[in-house]
């Protein structure tokens, strides 16, 4: 029998409790494939940070890396200062491993309200391709002391390394804070390439990138020369959208846009709002995708406004698994897992469908009602 290795960090809030019900449906789909999955369980989060003060320890980092693929449920807790966790593991993850692209589908599914129906008449299919390695999300920045700043510049990125320092003065010793953004060549012409033949296998012509390079010409000037030049070569068409009209034009018709690529704050805002428009956080899956180690998480975070109440719905985990055996070549598994899904929605008892929803599904009883299915 075929065996997986998979490291599995659940994290804070409802983290636990999707990637619960998700690991079950995943380990089915295997049995019915003919493969079994080792789970790899890591402590790592809000719990483990405040009784021992540690993070994420690099030993751990390194084994994770031995692994076939990594589960993630969500990390961030509201007695823990923000930046702390997420930073600390999510990103710190997602740089190790130089997880270039961050994909998130925004699919409509059957039965799922959508806030704003689109006028086709049909549902929504967006993909989205967001850079995640750089932009605003570099972590260059500082405070200043009685005015001044100097910020050590020194990053590592799988692209790249970058030195130097940055030394400024507010005049009159005015406080203030200074967050950096970057952008490189190479990384915006790898996830413009994927954005490209993600848009080729979807069978359309062009990609959408989200801009703003009216307000910030250096970096976003400089991204859209880039991206054009790889569109170009990908021969695919590309349109500019400033993020702002992107947002506009979304909420007024939702099914606007095929694939979107994005720089990594634009394609964190518009991917969130993609998910509100497909029908919520609790159906958007997501991956990070790396030519090393690949990470699979929900789009959404610990909802620490929910955990423990039982109302999270775990689908949006759950497919990201399907996410995840997609990538590990398990195809057969994860189209089992999307369908299982699809039929509960469309033939569950309305009470059965998740609280998010309108029923009354509660987290566990979401997750056997698609564990049936399968
Ligand atoms: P969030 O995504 O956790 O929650 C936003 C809203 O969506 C909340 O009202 C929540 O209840 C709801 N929601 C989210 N997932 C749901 C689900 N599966 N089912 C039903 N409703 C769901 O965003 P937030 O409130 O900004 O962040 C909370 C914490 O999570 C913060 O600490 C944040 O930093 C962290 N966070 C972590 C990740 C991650 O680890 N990947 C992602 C986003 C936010
Ligand atoms: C996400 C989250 C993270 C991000 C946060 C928690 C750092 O919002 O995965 O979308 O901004 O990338
Ligand atoms: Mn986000």
């Amino acid at each position: 029998m075929r065996e997986y290795v998979l490291s599995r960090l659940a994290g804070d809030g409802i983290g636990p409790e999707v990637v619960g019900e998700a690991s079950k449906v995943m380990e089915a789909a295997g049995q019915q494939a003919g493969f079994a999955i080792r789970w790899v369980d890591y402590p790592f989060g809000a719990e483990h940070y405040l009784r021992t003060g540690e993070v994420l320890p690099e030993g751990a980092v390194r084994e994770m890396g031995e692994t076939d693929a990594l589960l993630l449920g969500a990390v961030g807790d509201p007695r823990v200062k923000p930046g702390i966790l997420e930073r600390g593991i999510l990103l710190h993850l997602r740089f190790h491993f130089d997880q270039y692209v961050n994909l998130r589908p925004a699919k409509s599914y059957p039965r799922v309200p959508l806030p704003i129906q689109p006028k086709s008449g049909k549902g929504l299919d967006t993909l989205v391709v967001r850079e995640n390695t750089e932009d605003f999300y570099i972590g260059i920045g500082g405070r200043t002391e009685r005015g001044k700043t100097s910020v050590d510049l020194a990053t590592e990125r799988g692209l790249f390394t970058l030195t130097g320092r940055l030394e400024g003065a507010f005049s009159g010793a005015t406080e203030g804070a200074f967050q950096l953004g970057v952008a490189s060549e190479p990384a915006v012409r790898r996830v413009v390439a994927y954005g490209c033949r993600a848009a080729k296998a979807r069978g359309e012509e062009g990609i959408a990138v989200a801009s703003k390079a009216n307000a910030l010409p250096q970096m976003y000037g400089f991204w859209e020369e880039v991206a054009r030049d790889e569109a170009n070569r990908q021969g695919i068409k590309m349109s500019v959208v400033n993020v702002d009209a992107m947002c506009y034009h979304l909420v007024r018709t939702p099914d606007l846009y095929g694939v979107i690529v994005a720089p990594n704050m634009f394609g964190d805002i518009v991917s969130d709002l993609l998910a509100g428009l497909a029908g919520g956080l609790g159906v958007a899956a997501g991956a990070d995708i790396g030519d090393g180690l690949s990470m699979f998480e929900p789009i959404h975070g610990s909802a620490p406004d929910i955990a423990g109440t039982g109302s999270a719905n775990p689908i949006a985990t759950i497919l990201t698994g399907a996410l995840l055996l997609n990538h590990i070549g398990e195809q057969g598994a994860a189209t089992a897992v999307e369908r299982a899904v699809t039929e509960f929605l469309e033939q569950a008892a309305p009470k059965a469908l998740p609280r998010e929803f309108g029923g009354d599904g509660t987290t566990t009883a979401v997750g056997e009602a698609i564990l049936k299915r399968l």
